[in-house]
């Protein structure tokens, strides 16, 4: 067959194909977001992954010991990932550039008794051979392959069959019949779909290592979040050792999942106590410091919640945040001056979580709302305190999820105070904390600082 050359529109964020430019993506709503790219027509389909036919099985004769996981060196990785790999999965492991991607997926690959392949189309082997020094462990199993050319790639998964693969990273990838740059959406997609039909039909799991934007989302379509099974993303501040590595979906485990590493001279630290780590700098006799019982994933976090008020020198009142949402605050605020009589209107309200943590959880709010007025008033909050409730609209404490898992934690800690919801059931022994139930934030602050 002749190849033919085709001419097609592609959205960068959401990988929608048109046959004419358009300014407006109709699929995802975004601007100036299509681009032009090259396609080879007819080209496709000569990489045969297997000889086999597909057959319909009645879903009582799937084996389920198929499922049985690959456990990766580390309980971090393999409890985010809910129990390790499962055979045929495809997982994308997302992070900004510099932020220990390569580092970990490498120590990973050295560190398992598993055959690995790292396929590298960012670094040579010389400089994967530095890094595998430094991290100082050697390891036979582990096997590099420099290549970007998919088609290749696959050709030495069927030669050395490796259980496990990486490929570092997807938007260096490309399918030879494409015309288009490794890069493009239509490449990166090719690229992918290509390695999860080889995943899928061997049942070898593979990682792929995505770029991620100046904005903070995947480089590359959308469609690749969709494609895959997993979705992790690392996150943390180059300045800071610690990076969390965070499950976003995942379909055989559950998301939100959430691990601490740490990076030090010889590669990465799995940090298996991080509530100690989270709140070790907490000063006991500071205003505006309280500690939040909090829940990532299935995991109990404790974690340091700072907040400064001080009046608005500069005219318009500031607000700001670092790893809480700035609505929420904005939400709280508003209920705190209503509900609380609190005047923080012409007030600059900063609020941070410690150790570069982002919480999404709403039982954060009773802590928050607490170092709030703790800075306004100038008054410490109790030492060994920690809080856990959500705060509603009309100042309303409200229950939260797994109150148990998180007086635990406190617990463990040595904390002595527990705050949250009179509404809240506890149906564990709680001899060593003192329990503190209130209604309502008035009742609260009236316990906190009277
Ligand atoms: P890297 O894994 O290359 O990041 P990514 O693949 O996400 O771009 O990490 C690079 C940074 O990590 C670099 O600044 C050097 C640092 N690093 C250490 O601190 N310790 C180590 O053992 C290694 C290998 C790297
Ligand atoms: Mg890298």
């Amino acid at each position: 067959m002749v190849a033919k050359t085709k001419i097609q529109y592609v959205c960068t964020q959401c990988g929608a194909v048109y046959a004419k430019q358009v300014g407006k993506c109709f699929s995802c709503g975004s601007f100036n977001t299509v681009i032009e790219e090259k396609v080879v027509k007819g080209a496709k389909a000569q990489v045969s992954l297997r000889d086999q036919q597909s057959t319909v099985t009645p879903i009582l004769e799937v084996d389920s010991l198929k499922i049985a996981r690959i456990k990766a060196p580390g309980q971090e990785l393999n409890r985010i990932l809910g129990g390790g790999l499962v055979p045929g999965s495809v997982i994308l492991l997302g992070g900004e550039p510099g932020i220990g991607k390569s580092t970990l997926l490498l120590q990973t690959a050295l560190r398992s008794n598993n055959t690995i392949l790292y396929v590298s189309g960012e670094e040579s082997l010389n400089q994967i051979k530095i890094r595998a020094d430094r991290i100082g462990i050697d390891n036979e199993n582990c096997l590099l392959l420099n290549e970007t050319c998919v088609e290749e790639v696959i050709k030495q998964f069927k030669q050395y069959k490796p259980q496990w693969v990486i490929i570092d990273s997807i938007q260096t990838m490309y399918s030879q019949y494409l015309d288009a740059t490794p890069g493009t959406v239509a490449q990166i997609r090719e690229s992918s779909s290509l390695l999860i039909q080889y995943a899928k039909q061997n049942d070898v799991p593979i990682i792929l290592v995505g770029h991620i934007t100046k904005e903070g989302q995947l480089a590359g379509p959308k469609v690749l979040e969709h494609m895959v099974d997993t979705v992790l993303q690392f996150e943390g501040e180059t300045q800071n050792a610690y990076r969390i590595l965070r499950s976003f979906k995942n379909r055989f485990g559950s998301a939100q999942e959430l691990g601490i590493y740490e990076m030090t001279a010889s590669g990465m630290r799995e940090v298996s106590n991080p509530s100690e780590i989270l709140i070790s700098q907490r000063s006991e006799n500071l205003s505006g410091i309280a500690v939040v019982a909090s829940l990532e994933g299935n995991r109990p976090l404790l974690i340091e919640t700072q907040a400064l008020v001080s009046n608005a020198v500069y005219g318009n009142p500031q607000r700001n945040t670092n790893g809480y949402e700035l609505k929420r605050l904005n939400m709280l605020l508003a209920v705190l001056e209503k509900r609380g009589s609190y005047q923080l209107g012409m007030m600059d309200v900063f609020v941070n979580i410690a150790g570069g943590l982002k919480t999404a959880d709403t039982a954060a709010d009773l802590g928050i709302a607490a170092s709030i007025i703790s800075s306004l008033l100038n008054k410490p909050l109790p030492s060994k305190m920690a809080f856990a409730g959500e705060i509603g609209l009309s100042g309303e404490v409200r229950p939260v999820p797994r109150i148990e898992l998180r007086i635990k934690e406190a617990q463990k800690l040595g904390f002595k105070h527990f705050m949250l919801s009179d509404q809240n059931d506890i149906q564990i022994e709680t001899k060593k904390i003192e329990i503190i139930r209130i209604e309502n934030i008035t009742e609260a602050f009236s316990k906190l600082f009277s």
